[in-house]
């Protein structure tokens, strides 16, 4: 028995005719940069996530820091987030010239804590860049409330949420501007690097549109300095083969979710929380553990991949240093990451392979097999 953590190629062969058709289009109108396939991709991605406008762009740290941008965000500023993320968060705001501000997770959703929040804000603080980790969208009410409370914009990190839902509303149209990825292992992934930034705000979109191609609307006339972060066409038109399948492959997850969750209910694994007006598409699914290294290395002996996501805390890292934040300041964080573990998770894994990773886990655990 092998079961990976991802499978790109399973769900790759269910597509292959239609991906396949897909590039040909594009190779053979030799339009590969902008052009129909990035604008009709834009306007179904916008559909998608309820909102009025999109702007693909290179890749979803880009989204961020283009997002930051366009805000207005820079240098002396302050954005509030978590350390319980991937480094791309963080790395957009410092980017920008902005310094990351970081406040502690609930213990149960281990997604940004809106009691902590008030706490860290200063004259300087601009934004809250919230991440819907994992696939589950986090408070957006009260973390609305909040940053209206206080004049601060809000952008959503939905890397990891394509389709997530909070509230009956869309990850995607909850805050000012909401940032994708479609790195290939996403829910809704690329073959190559993309991204994009969603908003119902349709100037802030054709601004991000332009500070992401060298700063013009117009060929020869350049607004201001930009950069050069664009969804290439091929991209675009995988992603639009790809898109009518997502909600479909993210009920997939939701089912896989469920049987996990049943499977492993009376064991010792500490199993997620979901907040109850949230709709998660299940990205990754992470269980904690008090012994990581050991169960890590019993379902690898029996050919199970598990991952962890993210061992580190970004407060705790070298890159981080510079901030001075000491040990023991984000004590949620710091204990989640000592015991996280991803289990496999994507739309083709089967029953039968969710039964195997949890008969693996009875077993690792000793107790009685009950599925
Ligand atoms: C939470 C989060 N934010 C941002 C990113 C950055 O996306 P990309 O790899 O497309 O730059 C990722 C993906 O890797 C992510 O998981």
């Amino acid at each position: 028995m092998s079961i990976p953590l991802v499978d790109l190629k399973a769900q790759y062969l269910t597509i292959q005719s239609e991906i396949s058709a897909a590039m040909e289009r594009v190779i053979s109108r030799t339009a590969f940069i902008g052009g129909e396939e990035v604008k009709q991709f834009e306007q179904e991605f916008a559909d998608y996530c309820e909102v009025k406008a999109c702007a693909a762009v290179g890749n979803g740290t880009d989204a961020l820091y283009l997002t930051l941008r366009g805000l207005g965000i820079g240098p002396g500023d302050e954005v509030i987030t978590v350390a319980h993320t991937f480094i791309a968060t963080t790395e957009a705001i410092s980017l920008t010239g902005a310094r990351p501000v970081f406040v502690d997770i609930r213990e149960d959703t281990m997604l940004i804590c809106p009691d902590a929040i008030e706490a860290a804000i200063t004259p300087r603080t601009k934004a809250i860049l919230v991440v819907h980790l994992y696939g589950q969208p986090c408070e957006m009410d009260r973390l609305m409330e909040i940053a209206q409370a206080h004049g601060l914009k809000v952008i959503e990190d939905a890397a990891q949420a394509h389709g997530a839902r909070w509230q009956g509303h869309r990850v995607g149209s909850l805050a000012d501007a909401a940032c994708f990825s479609f790195y290939p292992g996403k829910n809704l992934g690329a073959y190559g690097d993309g991204g994009a930034v969603v908003s119902q705000d349709e100037d802030l979109i054709r601004h991000i549109r332009m500070l992401a191609n060298h700063g013009r609307l117009e060929k020869y006339t350049h607004e201001i300095e930009g950069v050069n972060s664009r969804l290439d066409s091929l991209q675009a038109a995988i992603l639009r083969v790809k898109l009518p399948y997502l909600d479909q492959w993210n009920q997939s997850r939701q089912k896989l979710a469920a049987a996990y969750i049943e499977a492993l209910g009376n064991s010792d694994v500490i199993l997620p929380v979901i907040h109850p007006n949230a709709e998660s598409v299940w990205h990754l699914f992470v269980i904690r553990v008090s012994d990581r290294k050991r169960f890590q290395a019993y379902l690898k002996d029996q050919g199970i991949s598990t991952g962890v996501h993210y061992p580190i805390p970004l407060h705790q890292q070298p890159a981080y240093r510079y901030l001075q934040i000491t040990q023991g300041s984000l004590p949620v964080t710091e204990k989640i990451a000592q015991e996280i573990v991803s289990l496999p998770m994507y739309a083709e894994l089967t029953n039968h392979m969710v039964n195997d990773v949890v008969t693996s886990i009875h077993s690792y655990l000793g107790q009685k097999i009950a599925v």
